[in-house]
């Protein structure tokens, strides 16, 4: 059966409420489009523990700043219908237009994870995970999933959802997807599609940086500020200056100073050409 496509709410409110009527659970996979494996996995998480699977594609304007790729984000429904046809596991697309998403034009309601949305990318990007969380409350009211997937590329987005979904009791289970990489390690992301063949190669040595500095954790370097550095130089090397190289708590985003005591995740954003790149990796003892 191909994969149904709904442009409205009421559309999409009706069908889960038939589904639920007949006791089947739901799971929502939120995505902007340019679907690529790195969503494909997302959709195979929530198949696997749900009966019915919606993946929404809406490019959301209310989390990029006046300065980014908003006007430039791919978009090509076309494909995305395509290739999830092909992968057979997704039930229905969910996208909807943004006067149907935004009927007035914006949303004066936002909902802000505080702490948590100022720091790592919401040092460069201020208003991005307001943007974020306020979409992510609308698809869960729409929707209204038993669970919803997010990649653990985007590491503070999943701990921010999360944080949002505990603090306003959405009942939904959040499932925290593993990164897909390309063979050379580098995170799978929509915004690649920007790089050049050399750009790509350079930007592998991201994750080839976070690798090392897992490395050395594992074998007894616990102390941030020497790990973050290591990744700076590593970096350096191949003539990457990036945003922001920072080891924090994996659950509350704090900075981790000194000695690394519980699960960290160290993350990291660097513009490559034209792309603002991010990926991290978890530090803890069983990493
Ligand atoms: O990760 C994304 O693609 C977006 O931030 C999300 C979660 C779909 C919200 O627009």
């Amino acid at each position: 059966m191909p994969t149904t496509l709904f442009h409205t709410q009421l559309e999409m409110s009706t069908l889960v409420r038939t589904w639920q009527d007949s006791h089947e659970t739901v799971a929502l996979v939120p995505t902007m489009g340019a679907l690529h494996r790195g969503h494909l996995a997302l959709v195979e998480a929530a198949r696997r523990v749900s009966d019915r699977v919606v993946v929404s594609i809406f490019v959301n304007p209310l989390q990029f700043g006046p300065s980014e790729d908003f006007a430039r984000y791919p978009r090509d429904i076309e494909a995305d219908l395509a290739l999830l046809d092909q992968h057979g596991l997704t039930d229905v697309v969910y996208a909807p237009d943004t006067s149907e998403m935004y009927p007035e034009g914006h949303s004066k309601t936002q909902v802000i994870v505080s702490s948590m949305a100022s720091v790592l990318c919401g040092q460069a990007r201020p208003t991005h995970f307001a943007g974020v969380t306020t979409v992510v409350a609308k698809l869960l009211n729409v929707v209204r999933p038993n669970f919803a997937a997010f990649g653990q590329k985007d590491a503070q987005q999943l701990a921010i959802v999360r944080q949002m979904v505990r603090d306003l009791n959405f009942p939904v289970e959040i499932l925290g997807v593993p990164t897909v990489r390309e063979p050379s390690g580098l995170a799978l992301s929509s915004r690649n599609r920007y790089l050049s063949p050399t750009e790509k190669g350079l930007a592998s040595s991201i994750y080839a940086a976070l690798l090392r500095a897992q490395e050395k954790y594992l074998a007894g370097q616990h102390d941030a500020r020497q790990l973050e550095q290591l990744v700076r130089a590593k970096l350096g090397e191949v003539g990457l200056e990036p945003e922001y190289v920072s080891i924090v708590d994996r659950d509350s985003l704090q900075p981790i100073e000194g000695e690394i005591h519980r699960a960290a995740t160290l993350a990291i954003a660097c513009s490559v050409g034209r792309a603002r790149l991010i990926d991290n990796i978890l530090l803890t003892s069983g990493s």
